[in-house]
């Protein structure tokens, strides 16, 4: 932490990306609240429609670790990532509750949820990812995230009691880096994203 960087722009500019872990002990009641503050966003109209679903469990970890085919990973000398993880978050999406909300009385004059242009469910959904992230940084924990593009939904729902009518997003990944000696990417390019008071190229 710099001199000049408050708290929380420090744990910003430390987090990133880590998909390998080394495999530890790890005393899950330090993360006893942390869904509570994941949880901590603010919805479209109130929805609250994004919810969590946490899990501790090595062998539920072991069985989610079996479901993304982490062998086939490890068989081509990538490290262990989901397998060493120490908890996993799954943000789950209840589309439902939004266009229930967005159905009554005081939002009648609101567009209606199904007609969207930006489909709100889903910037609520990356505020808790990013709680999420943050909260680990705070307890000293590197994060991940993986989407369940290219899997078996189902064995996801079934294996978690999640029900159908919900969408998982996707699992955040909690865990202790472990530090190889592989080479880092090429610097990556610098992008222009921030546009001081006017967008400009
Ligand atoms: C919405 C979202 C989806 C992502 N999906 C995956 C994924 O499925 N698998 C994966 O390995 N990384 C995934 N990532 C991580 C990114 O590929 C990449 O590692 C990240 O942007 C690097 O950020 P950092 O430099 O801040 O660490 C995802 C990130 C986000 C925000």
């Amino acid at each position: 932490m710099s001199n000049t960087e408050t708290y929380l722009e420090s744990l910003l500019s430390s987090r990133k990306i880590v998909r390998n872990y080394k495999k530890v002990n790890f005393d899950k009641n330090s993360l006893d609240k942390i869904s509570n503050y994941i949880i901590k966003i603010p919805t479209a109209g109130f929805s609250r429609g994004i919810e969590v679903v946490q899990v501790f469990n090595k062998n539920t970890i072991e069985n989610i670790s079996n479901l993304l085919n982490e062998k086939k990973f490890t068989e081509q000398g990538k490290s262990p990532w989901i397998s060493h993880s120490v908890a996993l978050f799954f943000i789950v999406l209840n589309e439902n509750a939004y266009h229930e909300r967005y159905s009554k009385g005081d939002k009648e004059k609101a567009v209606n949820s199904n007609d969207w242009d930006v489909p709100y469910w889903f910037i609520d959904a990356g505020a808790a990812m990013m709680n999420c992230m943050l909260l680990l940084e705070e307890k000293k924990l590197s994060s991940g995230f993986m989407g369940l593009h290219n899997t078996n939904r189902k064995s996801f729902h079934k294996l978690l009691n999640i029900p159908q009518d919900y969408l998982i997003i996707g699992m955040i990944t909690a865990g202790v880096e472990k530090k190889t000696n592989m080479k880092s990417p090429d610097k990556i390019q610098k992008k222009k994203l921030i546009h001081n008071e006017k967008f400009s190229k």
